[in-house]
């Protein structure tokens, strides 16, 4: 019989700067109609210049630690997503390892972009199950605001900066179930930073042509979000023998109202079962799943026994569902 693996602590952060479509159309030509109808977002929140991925990191995982009743020393297993990181060399785990004070953590970074949280507690919650570790923080975190074209209207307005983090033990209580991971590499090239890595290496013709900001077929994107969302949501219900009826609360990835709407409504969830949160944050990637976790709970959308439902998808393309039972 294998360990039930459970989350015992929730953390959050958000940067103070808030960022309203008002803002935005006074910098790209835009209007709040357009984004609100198109997407659902009204503001976001921006880090300031000083801060990177693991300062917002390092504050959602303090709240999480101290949430669980633990000290950051006992911390085993550091596992942060995110398609933002500090440097590309080292890990912006470990950088958080050294904020935090996680000295005796095995620590490292995943990279599946919005679906990014999904596959960190199906790593985490494996790794203990495993008997490898006792516990692991888990931290989904982006400061996409750094990678954003801010004169680019297509992309500028979708983003925001943020971080969330639990903390995952041996529990029977706020079970995480099961989980479902999916990828589809062959339209990688969808979503993407083209600049920076090995094989376009930053250099004055890469910067002068934008290529370290992210370029996104929106479109495009749309529908594979929608179809392998309620793929997603569908798997990890049939896998232990559920359907829709059974779900307590959806927290879907916070990309786009209409993506969601379109996603419930073939799920056959009706919107007083789903989370959201997009309006106030935007899409913040990895952080984007886990920040609507911690809201939901803090706002107590869920009680004890819920059936709660998380589906994300992203660049890679990657996507993924939690079934967790709180
Ligand atoms: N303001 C005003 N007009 C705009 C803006 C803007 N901010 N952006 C685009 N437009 C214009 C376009 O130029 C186009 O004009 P045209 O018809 O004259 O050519 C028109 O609006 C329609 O553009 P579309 O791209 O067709 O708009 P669409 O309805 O598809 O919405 C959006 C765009 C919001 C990006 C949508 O496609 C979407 O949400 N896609 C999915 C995003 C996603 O889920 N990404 C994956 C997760 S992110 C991650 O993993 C990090």
């Amino acid at each position: 019989m294998k360990k039930s693996v459970g989350i015992v602590g929730l953390g959050m952060y958000l940067p103070e700067k808030v960022m309203t479509n008002l803002d935005l159309s006074k910098m790209v030509d835009t209007s709040d109609e357009w984004i609100t109808t198109r997407t659902g977002i009204k503001e976001r929140r921006i880090a300031d210049p000083s801060q990177s991925t693991s300062d917002l990191a390092a504050e959602a995982a303090k709240e999480a630690i101290k949430d669980a009743k633990m000290d950051a020393s006992e911390i085993e297993l550091l596992i942060i997503c995110t398609i933002s990181p500090d440097r590309l060399m080292p890990a912006t785990a470990c950088i958080v390892q050294n904020k935090i004070g996680a000295k005796n953590a095995a620590c490292f970074d995943l990279s599946a972009a919005c679906a990014g949280f999904i596959f960190g507690i199906t790593c985490a919650k494996s790794m203990i199950q495993s008997g490898l570790y006792k516990n692991a923080l888990v931290i989904g975190a982006d400061v996409l605001s750094k990678f954003v074209d801010w004169k680019d209207r297509s992309t500028c307005v979708l983003f925001g900066d943020g971080a969330g983090a639990v903390v995952l033990k041996e529990s029977k209580a706020c079970e995480i179930v099961s989980t479902y991971l999916g990828n589809d590499g062959l339209v990688w090239d969808l979503l993407q930073i083209p600049a920076g890595g090995s094989s376009l290496p930053a250099s004055h013709e890469t910067v002068d042509q934008g290529l370290h900001y992210i370029k996104m077929q929106g479109n495009e994107l749309f529908k594979v979000a929608v179809t392998r969302m309620i793929e997603a949501a569908k798997k990890v219900l049939a896998d232990n023998n559920m359907t829709s009826g059974d779900v307590d609360l959806l927290i879907p990835h916070q990309a786009n109202q209409r993506i969601i709407d379109a996603t419930t409504k073939r799920l056959n969830i009706p919107d007083e079962k789903v989370f959201i949160n997009l309006t106030k944050y935007g899409n913040m990637s990895s952080a984007a799943s886990v920040v609507a976790l911690v809201e939901a709970v803090k706002e107590k959308k869920v009680k004890t026994g819920d059936n709660i439902v998380m589906v994300a998808f992203g660049g890679g393309l990657a996507w993924g569902s939690a079934l967790i039972k709180w």
